[in-house]
């Protein structure tokens, strides 16, 4: 009796685990498609204050307390500089780059980030739709706790890659869902 229990253990073991493994392949499926990297590796833009992720993500902040976006709206948005003077009122306040940034805070002036990833104009772009699919951050714009400076180190912002990317996990491919141009008969 005692090999056939055992072979029945193991039956069940086995179909545990591919049960497992078939769960995690789809949930891969359905969100975390990989997005291609940047072959132009290009260089990060000179900014008005030397911000760095890296540094500032290693305290444990989370993306959404700076980028409160997209709601409303489809942008994530960038902080205010209020948000970087809850600390930077009392930490590193002799460093040059916060002097910097609290002349902004005095000045009521946003500071003029340098975008990094920009689609075309005319091209249907929103985050929300992608949060709310599970798209993760680090999907589209890679490892950015690793980051000192912020650069555009994948190809998302192509169509190449949106489409990849729609193929591969079922979402619209149609050309009206990125791009809003006039219908033939809307132009006679
Ligand atoms: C949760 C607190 C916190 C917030 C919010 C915060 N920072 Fe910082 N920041 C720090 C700490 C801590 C350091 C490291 C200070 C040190 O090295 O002595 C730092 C360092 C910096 C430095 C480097 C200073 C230097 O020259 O060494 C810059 C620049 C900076 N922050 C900019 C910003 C900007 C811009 C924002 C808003 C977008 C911001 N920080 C928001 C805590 C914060
Ligand atoms: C303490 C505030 C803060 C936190 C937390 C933060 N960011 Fe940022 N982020 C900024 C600032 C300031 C900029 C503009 C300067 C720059 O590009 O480095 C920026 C720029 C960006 C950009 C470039 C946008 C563009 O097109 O110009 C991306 C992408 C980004 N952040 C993603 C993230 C992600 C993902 C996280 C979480 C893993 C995160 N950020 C957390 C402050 C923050
Ligand atoms: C499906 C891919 C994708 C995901 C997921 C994604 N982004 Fe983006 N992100 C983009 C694209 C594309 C742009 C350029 C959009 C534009 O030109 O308006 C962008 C632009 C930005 C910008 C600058 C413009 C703005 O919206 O304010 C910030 C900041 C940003 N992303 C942060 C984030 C953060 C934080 C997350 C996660 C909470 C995130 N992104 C998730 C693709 C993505
Ligand atoms: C990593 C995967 C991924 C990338 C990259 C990506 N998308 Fe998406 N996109 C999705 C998913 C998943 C959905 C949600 C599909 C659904 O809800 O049925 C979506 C939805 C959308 C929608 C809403 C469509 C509708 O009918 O509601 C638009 C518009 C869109 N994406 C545009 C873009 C554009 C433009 C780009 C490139 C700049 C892009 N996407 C890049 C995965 C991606
Ligand atoms: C999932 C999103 C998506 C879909 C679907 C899509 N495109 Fe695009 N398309 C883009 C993006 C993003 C750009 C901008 C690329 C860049 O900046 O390099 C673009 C750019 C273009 C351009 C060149 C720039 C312009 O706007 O004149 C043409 C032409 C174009 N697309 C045609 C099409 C056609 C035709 C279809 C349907 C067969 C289609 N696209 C479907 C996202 C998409």
């Amino acid at each position: 009796m005692k090999p056939r229990h055992g072979s029945l253990v193991a039956l069940l073991l086995f179909t545990i685990a591919s049960l497992l493994v078939f769960s995690v392949a789809v949930s891969s499926q359905t969100v975390n498609q990989e997005v291609a990297k940047n072959p132009m590796h290009p260089a990060a833009p000179e900014q008005p204050i030397p911000y760095s992720h890296k540094k500032h993500l290693a305290l444990g902040l989370e993306c959404q307390i700076c980028h409160g976006g997209p709601d409303p709206g489809s942008q994530m948005t960038f902080p205010p500089t209020t948000a970087c003077m809850t600390c930077h009122a009392s930490v590193a306040t002799n460093k040059p780059a916060i002097r910097k940034l609290t002349e902004f805070a005095k000045s009521g002036q946003p500071i003029p980030w340098v975008r990094v990833y920009k689609v075309l104009p005319g091209v249907n772009w929103t985050h929300r739709k992608h949060l709310e699919a599970g798209v993760h951050c680090e999907t589209c714009h890679g490892e950015v706790a690793q980051m000192d400076r912020m650069s555009e180190v994948t190809s998302v912002i192509t169509m190449y890659v949106c489409l990849d990317c729609h193929q591969k996990s079922k979402a619209n491919t149609t050309c009206e869902a990125c791009h809003s141009w006039p219908r033939a008969e809307d132009a006679r």
